[in-house]
This record gives C-alpha cells, structure tokens and sequence, in this order.
C-alpha cells in the first residue's frame, strides 16, 4: 500500500479548510491550494484559531499545537502537488470543474498518488472518468464542520481499486474518524437519507405556516436533533444544500430530492446562511 506523508488539499473553504486541519493534527505534512494567497492566508488563521482554542480547552498541548501549524503549507500552484501522496478535492460542488481539477491534478500528480473527492451528491465514477487513473480515485466525504463530525464516508466508483480503497480508509481512521464505505450511488449514504428529509422539513414551513425558530424547536425536541434542520441548512451553506439536492434530483429524477421552492428563493436572493450573515437566521461577525 502506498504509504501517505503528504497530503494535498484543493479549497481551503469550511470543508477544505476542515480537512487540512484533520490532515496536520493527524501529522501529515499538508499543502492546501487556494487561488489567492489571501484565501490560503485566511484558512490558515482560520484553522490556527480552531488549534488554539483546543489548547485553551485542554485537548491539545501548545507544542502539539506549533508543530501542527509547522505541518500546514499554502500555496496558489497547483503543480506542489507532485509531491503529495494523496490529494483530496474539496472545491465547488459542480461536475465541470472538478473533472476539470481532475484531469489537471492527473497531469501533476506522481501515477501512484491516490486523488480523492469530498463530493456529497455528484457522482465519483463521473470524476474518476476524466483521469486515466480511475482506480486510483475514490470518495472521501466529511461532513460539515469536519473538525468536529465524526464520520468520514469512504466511496468506492466504479473502478476504484481495493488498494486506493485501503489507502482512503487508512487515512480516514488516522484523522480519528468512524470509516464507513459504501458504492457510488446518488447521496452515498447520509444524504440520500438527509437531503429529502431536509427538503421535507422545509417544505413542512409553508405547509404548516410554522416558523424557522419553531421547526428548529419542534425537531430538536421532538425528534432529538443536535440542531434544527434550518440552523443545520444554514451552517452547511442554502448554495450547497441547493446544489446537492439539485444534482440529486438530476440523478434519482425522486421529487423530494428536488429543492424546495422557498430555498431556491433565499439562494436566489444571495442569503446563503451562516457564511454570508444572513439565510434562515441572522448571524452576527
Ligand atoms: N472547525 C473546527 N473547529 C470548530 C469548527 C469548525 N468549523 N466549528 C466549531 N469548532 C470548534 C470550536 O473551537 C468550538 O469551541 P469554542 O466555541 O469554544 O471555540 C468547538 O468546536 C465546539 O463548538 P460548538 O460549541 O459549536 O459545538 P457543539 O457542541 O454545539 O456542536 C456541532 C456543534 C458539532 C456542529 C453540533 O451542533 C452538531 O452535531 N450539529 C449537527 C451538524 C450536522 O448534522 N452536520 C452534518 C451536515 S450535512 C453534511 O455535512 C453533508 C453534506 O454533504 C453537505
């Protein structure tokens, strides 16, 4: 198995940005690609901040915390890249652009590099297919905020190797994740679960000419969620829940998949939750 040093991460945003930090506390030497220095820069305060806060709390030690810093390197070139073992895509939730990534990230990448995708609702064999290394690429999906979900799904296309499977497993257990794999069908697991049921939720606003804040209490109270299904549409981004679901309903064709109305009309309006200040909730800083 290809022993992984070295990790690559494309898109320093929430999910990126989460991942780089799973990648340095876990000792790999990380390079995470933006395309300005000043985005680079910002992801690096921003996972900086979330390291000294666990020192604060007493989880981490401030060594611990310097030397996972050290670990972290940001860059706009995508050809450092030839030095990573493993590089994991985590840029905007479209086809075009992560085929194109793909196919650029084949030309760089050493042939037994293994290119994974944080893709929540599009489909990997589609990626895989513009590298000619398909069995070298698989799924590797967090979930938002990444430091801090526990829950890494592992997917396998349709012609991933066993052997990068292996490697994406590893590195899922080494970042101290629960490691599920599954095949590359729409929404893998979670959110061919969560996404119509979170569609349903917010359908259930017009219908039952209830509130956001009373949704949010009723299902955290009433079914025990961590969180109200506006709040969590808010934190995971109105522009990415809207994509997923939009490219699951491209490929199911299931009307549940499809986003509800009232959310296409927040999206529309520029108000993406928590990132932008403003979608269900408003957000102070
Ligand atoms: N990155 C790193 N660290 C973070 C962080 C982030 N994005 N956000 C918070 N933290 C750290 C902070 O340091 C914070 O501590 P301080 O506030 O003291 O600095 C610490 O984590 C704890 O934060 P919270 O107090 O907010 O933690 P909590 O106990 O309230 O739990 C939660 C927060 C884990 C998000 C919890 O509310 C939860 O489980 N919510 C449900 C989230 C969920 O369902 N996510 C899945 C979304 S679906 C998805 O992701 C699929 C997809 O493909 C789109």
């Amino acid at each position: 198995m290809t022993e992984i040093r070295t990790i690559g991460v494309v898109g320093l945003g929430a999910m990126g940005g989460g991942i780089a930090q799973l990648a340095v506390e876990a000792g790999y030497e990380t390079i995470g690609r933006e395309v300005t220095q000043e985005f680079g820069d910002a992801a690096a305060a921003r996972i900086g901040h979330f390291l000294t806060r666990k020192v604060e709390k007493g989880q981490l030690t401030a060594d611990e915390r310097e030397a996972a810093v050290a670990r972290l390197e940001t860059t706009t070139d995508l050809e450092e890249f030839a030095r990573c073992d493993l590089v994991i895509e985590a840029i905007i939730e479209e086809l075009e652009p992560k085929r194109a990534l793909f196919a650029e990230l084949d030309r760089i990448c050493r042939p037994d590099a293994v290119l994974a995708t944080n893709t929540s609702a599009l489909s990997v064999t589609e990626i895989a297919a513009a590298t000619t290394r398909p069995e070298r690429v698989v799924g590797m999906h967090f979930f938002n905020p990444a430091p801090l979900m526990p829950l890494v799904e592992i997917v396998q296309a349709e012609l991933t190797s066993e052997a990068a499977v292996a490697v994406a497993v590893e590195v899922g257990s080494r970042f101290g994740k629960e490691v599920v794999t599954c095949h590359d069908t729409p929404g893998f697991i979670v959110n061919r679960v969560l996404i119509p049921l979170l569609n349903d939720c917010l359908r259930v606003l017009d219908e039952a000419r209830v509130t956001p804040e009373a949704l949010d209490v009723a299902m955290k109270n009433g079914a025990g969620w961590p969180m109200g299904p506006c709040a969590l549409v808010d934190l995971v981004g109105i522009d990415v829940h809207v994509h997923a679901a939009e490219a699951l309903y491209a490929l199911t064709r299931d009307p549940r998949m499809a986003p509800p109305a009232r959310l296409m009309t927040i999206n529309n309006a520029g108000l993406l939750g928590r990132k932008s200040g403003r979608g269900f909730y408003t957000y102070e800083g």
